[in-house]
């Protein structure tokens, strides 16, 4: 693996290994493993968790991580990216990337000589989806024949790469959404195979309580994508497959309610769930500091 864009680049065999690199990591969180290195962090949209957890897990590691918003780099000028790619790969032992466009994080994987992370883009977020994978098996000691439901708008960066790991590691997966907010086609289309590779069942369907039933996990995510804001028609559209406790009845009992965070409390996820009971959302983001340790440790 020289890159990290996509879950579905990853074999089964790679998943397991920065698991188990991440347990001795979260045990012993102080180890050397990156001194000296250093880590071009790109955003070119905010970020809390994403820009934090690799800052400090780079610290942890012996090395360092630079902050840089795409702003303020030249590429706010119009400097291509192919361009920064080269750069920085010349300076830094490897580049994290948050885009807009897809496109954009596979071209600097493309140009650049060291290993490049997708940090999230408008089709994807991969260290999302394998943290949460970590915290599912953390919380539950397996994920082979558990139930995932995502509830919401599933147009969405987090919703495709949960599609690619679940069905990869042999969970099976709901998706409810309106049918103009399904998955992506080609995600859903590898995630299909991978599915059927692992006998697992992966759905999308328009009736939330169907996607519910039997449910170990329900997760939810934001409408809509950093800076879009929905028309009044889409938010109605979505209503019925809010996160709320009358939904959440509908899944296993003391099924575990997941968000990537950050919530719109009262649009896709109530108060009363997100703070309930069966939320693991802050253990959940609490993990993304250990995932990209055993990430990064094995990457770099
Ligand atoms: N979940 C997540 O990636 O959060 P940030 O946008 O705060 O990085
Ligand atoms: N789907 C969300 C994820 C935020 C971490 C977004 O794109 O804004």
């Amino acid at each position: 693996m020289m890159h990290f864009i996509s879950v579905q680049d990853l074999k089964v065999q790679e998943i397991l290994a920065i698991f188990r690199r991440t347990d001795t990591l979260k045990k012993k969180p102080i180890q050397p493993l990156l001194k000296d290195k250093n880590l071009a962090m790109v955003f070119q949209k905010p970020s809390t968790r994403t820009r934090v957890s690799f800052e400090v897990a780079m610290n942890h590691l012996g090395g360092h991580a630079l902050y840089l918003n795409s702003h303020d780099l030249q590429m706010g000028r119009g400097e291509t990216i192919a361009d920064t790619a080269r750069v920085l790969s010349r300076y830094a032992d490897a580049i994290m990337a948050r885009v807009f466009s897809h496109k954009d994080v596979v071209e600097l994987a493309a140009r650049s000589g060291v290993p490049v992370i997708n940090g999230l883009s408008d089709l994807l977020h991969p260290c999302q989806a394998l943290s949460d994978m970590y915290t599912i098996h953390e919380k539950l000691g397996r994920l082979r024949g558990l139930k995932l439901a995502y509830t919401g708008n599933a147009r969405n960066n987090v919703t495709h790469s949960l599609c690619h790991a679940c069905s990869k590691l042999g969970m099976n997966m709901s998706v409810t959404c309106p049918p103009k907010h399904a998955p992506d086609k080609a995600v859903l289309r590898d995630s299909m195979a991978n599915a059927k590779a692992t006998r697992t069942v992966l759905e999308v369907t328009p009736d939330p309580k169907k996607a519910l039933k039997g449910a170990d996990i329900v997760y939810t995510d934001t409408w809509f994508s950093m800076g879009n804001r929905p028309s009044r028609i889409e938010e109605n559209a979505l209503k019925p497959y809010q996160l709320n406790s009358s939904l959440l009845r509908h899944a296993k009992r003391g099924a575990l309610v997941m968000h990537c965070l950050p919530a719109h409390r009262g649009q896709e996820i109530t108060d009363d769930v997100m703070d309930g009971p069966q939320s693991i959302v802050w253990d959940q983001a609490g993990n993304r500091l250990h995932v990209q340790k055993g990430l990064l440790s094995l990457l770099v």
